[in-house]
């Protein structure tokens, strides 16, 4: 009843070329419409990469890593070196990865900013793909629901919708470390997730909300992860830039 979706976070990797060439080799991976694919390219290679796809591959969507808000929820202004909604809009951006945890661990966003984001994205459209997760030491005080069940709360504060809205469960452990949550681990957060949005949004925004996996997901362990009833898809960093590896977790 959810339709998977498999998104590719490109994080600050590929050049221009590299991004293109990955972009082509991958409209040739064909779903038939059973799962969603969205691809999250920098901001520089986003335009470029939309454009290709929009020809080769419609059924890919592009979504950005990111995107700055003003003082104000100011779409435009001052804010040298920042790239606005309205731009990642035109650059064809259709979703937008917001509260990943590198933003809010290297470059401090708090819950705050990330709901304000949010609010901002789904407003414009988008479909704001919404990460949370805790840190190792977190987890190691066992206190990991209550984090990303405050990170969830504070991030969806006055979204009343949940229509657009993904959320990705990645424990900051298991980004870029190989260290994979088990299968059973990670469904269990997401069933608190899921739980804790039927509380508040009711039982069909529970069923409906998909909830994405993500860190260190490889085509060897996307099978298990998929299989766990909570888990409807995954974010993928490293494996997701190569085409070979993708295309094996596109067809688990
Ligand atoms: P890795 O797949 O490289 O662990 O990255 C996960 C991630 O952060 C996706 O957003």
């Amino acid at each position: 009843m959810r339709k998977p979706l498999i998104a590719a976070n490109w994080k600050m990797f590929l050049n221009l070329k590299e991004a293109l060439s990955l972009a082509a080799s991958l409209s040739k991976v064909n779903t038939d419409g059973e799962k969603d694919i969205f691809i999250a390219p920098s901001f520089t290679n986003m335009a470029v990469v939309a454009e290709e796809l929009k020809k080769s591959a419609p059924h890919i969507s592009v979504a950005a890593q990111n995107f700055y808000l003003g003082a104000d929820d100011a779409s435009s202004g001052a804010y040298t070196g920042e790239v606005s909604l309205p731009m990642i809009k035109s650059a064809g951006a259709t979703a937008v990865i917001l509260g990943h945890s590198e933003r809010r661990n290297i470059f401090g966003e708090d819950d705050a900013f990330i709901n304000r984001k949010v609010k901002c994205a789904i407003a414009e459209g988008l479909t704001a793909i919404l990460c949370v997760g805790e840190l190792l030491a977190e987890r190691e005080a066992s206190v990991q629901n209550e984090v990303v069940l405050a990170q969830l709360g504070k991030s969806l504060a006055q979204v009343a919708d949940l229509t657009n809205v993904v959320i990705a469960y990645e424990p900051v452990w298991a980004i870029g470390t190989g260290k994979t949550a088990t299968p059973a681990g990670a469904d269990e957060m997401h069933n608190a997730i899921r739980t804790f949005i039927g509380r508040y949004y009711g039982k069909s925004a529970s069923n409906e909300i998909r909830i994405l996996y993500g860190g260190s997901v490889k085509p060897d362990n996307i099978k298990a992860l998929m299989q766990q009833g909570n888990i409807d898809g995954a974010l993928v960093g490293g494996a997701s830039l190569n085409a070979e590896q993708f295309e094996k977790i596109i067809n688990y």
